[in-house]
């Protein structure tokens, strides 16, 4: 069964008195059970500390990043056994600031992909269509080719341990979401690509999250759609309340 998972990505913000400061409210207000995975992704200096101020709650602490390579001469890079050793499961990869700014190429993604399941971490897989691409109408080419670049040299087995994250580039920080009808239509679209490749199995039980300005205003109508199985979120995720009241929509 595919699971609701909301992920907080918290990007390049707060130094190590602010992630605490944000860890600390986030666990004042866990007061009830949500239905869904909470996730939080602090930047990389703060892992070991936020793994270590989460371990009494259900909070899991993701990274937002991982090299490729397993160790060696990567000047500034991450390895999955570093992740490993203080704990974290699960890598963020793919985000459209590490394609676009960084120049993350699909080929790269899918090596980054490999080398996080080889080690038994579960990935959130992140894909998305530009403003042009949606206007020029081939928004579903460019997102199911970031999915067969990234994903379709995977066994269903190792799919298993994937979660897919839709996030429009032109929905991020923007304050303008897609719609929920639009975030449906793509996850569905999602949903029958991964099927081709993986099987109806596989595909039903991928989790596919929607990202872009999701606030608490406007999450409960984007997660009652049925392809839609929980948020990955920016900056609502910076304001404890304002993840858990998204927390809540489900
Ligand atoms: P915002 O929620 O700030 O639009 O960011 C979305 C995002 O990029 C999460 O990874």
């Amino acid at each position: 069964m595919r699971k609701n998972i909301l992920a907080g990505n918290w990007k390049m913000n707060c130094d190590l008195s602010q992630t605490q400061g944000l860890i600390t409210d986030l666990k004042t207000g866990l007061v009830k059970d949500f239905n869904c995975e909470l996730m939080i992704a602090p930047s990389h200096p703060f892992l070991y500390n936020a793994f270590n101020s989460t371990s009494d709650t259900l909070i899991e602490v993701v990274a937002q990043n991982v090299c490729e390579a397993q160790n060696g001469a990567y000047t500034g890079e991450i390895s999955v056994d570093m992740l490993d050793s203080i704990g974290i499961k699960t890598v963020i990869i793919g985000h459209s600031e590490r394609r676009d700014t960084y120049g993350e190429t699909n080929e790269l993604l899918a090596a980054k992909t490999k080398t996080a399941l080889g080690k038994g971490m579960r990935v959130i897989f992140c894909c998305g269509e530009h403003l042009e691409q949606r206007k020029a109408g081939n928004y579903f080419e460019t997102v199911t080719g970031q999915i067969e670049k990234g994903l379709f040299d995977l066994t269903a087995k190792q799919m298993e341990q994937v979660v897919v994250a839709y996030e429009p580039v032109w929905a991020i920080g923007t304050g303008e979401t897609a719609s929920p009808e639009q975030a449906q239509e793509m996850h569905a679209h999602l949903r029958s690509f991964l099927e081709t490749k993986f099987g109806k199995e596989t595909a039903n039980n991928t989790s596919i999250l929607y990202g872009g300005s999701v606030k608490p205003s406007n999450a409960s109508e984007i997660f009652a759609k049925p392809d839609v199985d929980g948020g990955l979120v920016g900056g609502a995720s910076l304001d404890a309340q304002s993840f858990l009241d998204i927390a809540n929509a489900f």
